[in-house]
C-alpha cells in the first residue's frame, strides 16, 4: 500500500513507476481517484458527446482480431448512402453532440474517398460548417488526409493497436506493417489534424511494460484525443480463442483497462479520452466507470439499428436493439448517476491541440 501511495504522490513517474500502478489491482481505487481529481483539474467534469456513425462494414483488412475484417464471410455487407450519413451526422448535430464521428472499414479506392469527400462537404454546408467531424477511416495518403480535412474533416483516430510492433505483427497479416501505421499517424498529425490514437488493452502476450510503453508512446507523439479498450473475442476471427476462458477473466480485462486509462490521464492530463463501448460491453456500467478513471468523452452510436448488427467489431459489442434515440436517453441517466454533466452543444475540443500548436 506504501508503495503505491508514494508512488501515486510523485508529479513525474518512470517507466517502472507506471507499470507498478498499472499491475496493482488490489489498491486500483485510489488510482482511479487520483486520476479523477487531474481530470477534474485540467479538463473538468463535463462528458462530451460524438455520435458514432459506423458508415460501412465493408472492408479491404484482415485484422485478426477484429469482426469485420476481409476473410470474415459470416456477415452482411453494408454500406450507408450518403443521405443516410449526412442525416445522422445532422441528427447529432441538432441533438447538441459537440461532434460526429465517420467511422468505417478501411477501404483506399478513388471512388471511396470521393464518397468520403462528399459527404464532409455536404455536412459542412449544412450545418455552416459548425459541426465537429472526426474521421476513423484508417490508414490513407497525405493527400487523402488534406483533401478529406479541406472538405470538413478537423479530427482523425488511428489507433496503432499496440506500440510493441511485434504484438503489432502478430496480430495483423503480414502485409501490414507496424512502420506504415506510424508513418500514416505522424502524417494525422503534420497535415493539422487534432490526432488520436489508442491501443487494445489486454491482448494475448502483452505485458504490464508493454501497456507502460503504449502509454509513453502517447506522450511522445503529444497525441490529443486517445481512444482505448478492453480486447474482446470475436468468434469469427483467427483470435477467438486467444484466451482459454474469456468469460472468466472479463472483469479483470475491464479493470486493467480502466488502470491503463487513469495512468493517461495523470500522465497527459489535458487530453481527451474516450470512454470506449468495449468497456460497457465487460460490463453495463463499463463506460461510467472509464468516466471516473479519467475518461471524459462518450460515443454513443446513431447508427439506425438494423445495421448494428453487421457492425461487431467484437462480440458482446451492446446496443444492438437501441436506436439513436433510446441510446441518448439511456446514456443520460447512466451519467448524471455518475455526477458528471453532459457538454451539450460545445465542440469539446482537446485542450491539449492548442497548446501543442501553440508551442510549434
Ligand atoms: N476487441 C476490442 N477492440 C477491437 N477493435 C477491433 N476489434 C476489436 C476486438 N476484438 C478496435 C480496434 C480498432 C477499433 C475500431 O476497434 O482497436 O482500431
Amino acid at each position: 500500500m506504501t508503495k503505491f501511495k508514494e508512488i501515486l504522490k510523485k508529479n513525474i513517474y518512470s517507466r517502472d513507476d507506471i507499470i507498478y500502478l498499472i499491475s496493482q489491482s488490489e489498491h486500483e481505487q485510489l488510482l482511479f481517484e487520483k486520476a479523477y481529481e487531474v481530470k477534474k483539474k485540467y479538463v473538468g467534469t463535463n462528458v462530451y458527446f460524438r455520435g458514432l456513425i459506423e458508415l460501412s462494414n465493408i472492408c479491404t483488412r484482415n485484422c485478426f482480431y477484429c469482426g469485420i475484417r476481409k476473410g470474415n464471410k459470416n456477415i452482411d455487407r453494408f454500406q450507408l448512402s450518403k443521405e443516410d450519413i449526412v442525416e445522422k451526422a445532422i441528427w447529432a448535430y441538432e441533438a447538441g453532440y459537440g461532434s460526429a464521428v465517420l467511422q468505417g472499414g478501411e477501404r483506399s479506392d478513388p471512388e471511396f474517398i470521393n464518397f468520403i469527400e462528399n459527404v464532409l462537404k455536404l455536412i459542412t454546408h449544412k450545418t455552416n460548417g459548425k459541426a465537429g467531424i472526426t474521421l476513423s477511416l484508417g490508414e490513407q495518403t497525405e493527400e487523402t488526409y488534406t483533401r478529406w480535412l479541406n472538405a470538413g474533416a478537423h479530427r482523425y483516430l488511428l489507433r496503432i493497436e499496440s506500440s510493441n510492433p511485434d504484438i503489432y505483427h502478430n496480430i495483423h497479416p503480414d502485409t501490414d506493417k507496424f512502420s506504415s501505421r506510424i508513418a500514416a499517424l505522424k502524417l494525422i498529425q503534420k497535415c493539422g489534424y487534432q490526432t488520436g490514437t489508442g491501443v487494445m488493452i489486454g491482448l494475448p502476450q502483452q505485458t504490464y511494460a508493454d501497456l507502460a510503453d503504449d502509454i509513453l508512446f502517447f506522450k511522445e507523439n503529444d497525441i490529443d484525443m486517445i481512444g482505448m479498450g478492453p480486447f474482446i473475442p470475436h468468434h469469427d476471427t483467427p483470435m477467438a480463442n486467444a484466451f482459454d476462458n474469456f468469460d472468466q477473466m472479463a472483469e479483470e480485462q475491464l479493470k486493467l483497462a480502466l488502470r491503463v486509462i487513469a495512468v493517461t490521464r495523470i500522465i497527459m492530463k489535458d487530453i481527451n479520452i474516450a470512454s470506449s463501448t468495449a468497456l460497457q460491453a465487460l460490463d453495463s456500467k463499463g463506460r461510467e466507470r472509464g468516466l471516473l478513471a479519467g475518461a471524459n468523452i462518450i460515443m454513443p452510436n446513431v447508427t439506425d439499428t438494423q445495421y448494428r448488427k453487421g457492425y461487431q467489431l467484437y462480440d458482446g459489442k451492446p446496443g444492438l436493439d437501441e436506436n439513436c434515440n433510446s441510446s441518448r436517453i439511456n446514456l443520460e441517466k447512466s451519467i448524471h448517476n455518475t455526477g458528471e454533466k453532459i457538454g451539450y452543444n460545445m465542440l469539446g475540443d482537446s485542450p491539449h491541440f492548442f497548446e501543442r500548436i501553440k508551442n510549434k
